[in-house]
């Protein structure tokens, strides 16, 4: 019996009224997953964790050192934070429903030519959780992020989808106000507006259902305008909701649908025929990288009692689904996780029981709720937030300290860094800039491009003598870059300071592109140059390929930026 909207909202995972076959340790992880949501991923603290879910202080350990052990959270001493891996449950409801690769390209161009922010939201029970988000930024522009729920009544899309709503969901979505006032389901909804008064929503749905569009007049956010039209699937259900969001200082609500309601109108339509085209056009395929009982079986051994096997195998069945699986059967969940039949059906029980997937008896879902665990929190991430931890646990093995640099002009530039507390610890901060052509860090980035470009920038850059051993001749340069392509990685010894080495490897991302090179500095007497190969380099290389796998799931639906 799939739980009402208005239990699901309430946070089913901390409940009770569970099905007796429900697997209670998957629902204690969840509801650790969903504090940490409500507090925008972290950090909490594992006292907080014990105070806020009721539980004994050893099961609040056991469940974050098995979130952890699956790359789902990272703990900073006593401190708990959600981390990117936690993405790839959003990302396999995003890639089952097809929306964001269908329609996201048309909904960047949109936003592109009005210069306006353009989402598509989805319905999630009485509210509006949004798969896509195509934002401009400027000082007056407000757009929430993926996975963001807001009440239906605050928004142009929840008047739209309220149109379909019968008898009873207007019910439940009646005991959903009664029952939280406040709003405090919904953690994204700015605060301090009273809540609209019934008829209004009313009067705003019968409008949808009628002409087709909604407007948001400021019902969320004072400045806020937008205006909504339907995108709607071949068996004519909606599939999600097109809008597009301005702020006051631009237009008023009535304005943008004068100025933009056809225009809008003719993106759902072409929406609307992507829809009807087979699936199998979509981009971004995906499989989970490494079956799902090995992984935890692994853990298993590695961290006996402490790892909750029954909770990791429980979270692994929201990535069996995905692109070209978006409704599987048990036996299908069964095959892709690895899973007894038994196990997974457990599973899914206790899914169905906290809102994460549905089920029409045979064949089961995911529902967008799964976007709220971390899409949200990690909407805005950066390359330079996902290494930093990496780079930490690389400094202090190797004892040096450790960056990550892009290329800017023609020098690199720091934008992330974990130093060790050497007496003579290389002295350089996030923002520093040095010439390029004389650092490990700039001869891969420069390894990355195209010969010609590669050329031009060797033409173009200052090539001076910064100390003893700085190569400045064009042609020496370039062998030494080409040799640098080869064999992955750079070692540059006193070219930009006397008794400064360093080693560098690129960090890629899922095109292969280089986007930004690693690297640990040191002083020159400290390792000889065969001691940089064997002892550092390998880490090197470990620690680029736990920041590529990060990144690459990071950036699968977010644009991920450098800093
Ligand atoms: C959005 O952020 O995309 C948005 C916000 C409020 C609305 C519609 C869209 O009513």
């Amino acid at each position: 019996m799939p739980p009402t909207r208005s239990e699901r909202g309430l946070g089913a995972a901390a409940g009770t009224g569970a099905p007796a076959e429900a697997v209670a340790p998957l629902m204690r992880g969840l509801a650790v997953l969903e504090l940490l949501a409500g507090a925008d991923g972290g950090p909490v603290s594992l006292s907080g964790l014990e105070k806020a879910t009721g539980l004994a202080r050893s099961t609040v350990d056991r469940i974050a050192a098995t979130l952890a052990r699956l790359g789902y959270v990272r703990l900073d001493g006593r401190d708990v934070v959600v981390a990117p891996r936690l993405l790839e449950p959003g990302n396999a409801y995003l890639a089952s429903t097809g929306l964001p690769a269908l329609l996201g390209p048309p909904a960047n161009a949109l936003a592109d030519e009005l210069d306006e922010s353009v989402s598509l939201a989805v319905p999630d029970g009485d509210g509006v959780r949004f798969v896509h988000q195509a934002t401009r930024r400027r000082a007056m522009s407000l757009s929430f992020r993926i996975g963001d729920l807001l009440p239906a009544e605050r928004t142009a899309p929840g008047a739209l989808f309220a149109a379909d709503w019968e008898a009873d969901d207007w019910e439940a979505w009646r005991i959903r106000r009664a029952a939280d006032p406040d709003g405090s389901m919904f953690p994204s909804m700015p605060a301090g507006r009273d809540g609209n008064p019934e008829e209004d929503f009313r009067r705003r749905t019968e409008t949808a259902l009628r002409e087709g569009w909604a407007t948001d007049d400021q019902m969320i956010e004072p400045g806020l305008v937008a205006l909504s039209v339907p995108v709607r699937r071949p068996d004519g259900r909606t599939a999600c909701v097109l809008s597009v969001v301005s702020h006051t200082s631009r237009s008023t609500a009535d304005g943008l649908r004068e100025a933009l309601l056809d225009r809008l109108r003719a993106t759902a339509a072409g929406m609307e025929k992507a829809l009807v085209r087979p699936r199998d056009e979509r981009t971004g395929e995906y499989r989970v990288p490494e079956p799902l009982a090995g992984r935890a079986a692994a853990s298993k051994q590695e961290l006996g009692r402490e790892f909750i096997e029954s909770l990791a195998r429980g979270l692994g069945v929201l990535t069996a689904f995905g692109a070209g699986a978006e409704r599987l059967t048990l036996a299908e969940v069964a095959q892709a996780t690895g899973l007894a039949r038994a196990t997974a059906r457990r599973a899914l029980i206790t899914l169905t029981h906290l809102g994460y997937t549905e089920t029409d008896g045979r064949h089961h879902w995911l529902t967008p709720r799964v976007l709220g665990l971390a899409h949200p929190a990690l909407s805005r991430t950066t390359l330079a937030r996902i290494a930093r931890p990496h780079l930490a646990r690389l400094s202090s093995s190797v004892k040096d300290s450790a960056s990550l640099a892009v290329l800017s002009d023609d020098c690199v530039q720091y934008v992330a860094r974990a130093a060790t507390r050497r007496v003579m610890s290389v002295n350089i901060t996030v923002g520093t800039r040095f010439p390029a052509f004389a650092t490990s860090l700039g001869r891969v980035l420069l390894a990355d491009l195209p010969h010609p470009v590669r050329n031009a920038f060797l033409d173009g850059a200052d090539l001076r003598v910064l100390a003893p051993r700085t190569l400045t001749g064009t042609a020496e340069l370039g062998a030494e870059i080409d040799r640098v392509g080869e064999q992955g990685y750079a070692l540059v010894d006193e070219e930009l300071e006397a008794g400064l080495r360093s080693i560098a490897v690129p960090v890629r991302d899922r095109t292969g592109a280089a986007v930004a090179a690693l690297n640990v500095a040191m002083h020159s007497s400290s390792r000889t140059r065969r001691q940089c190969l064997d002892e550092v380099l390998p880490r090197l290389r470990s620690t680029a390929s736990a920041i590529e796998e990060e990144l690459r799931i990071a950036a699968r639906f977010l644009e991920i930026a450098v800093m």
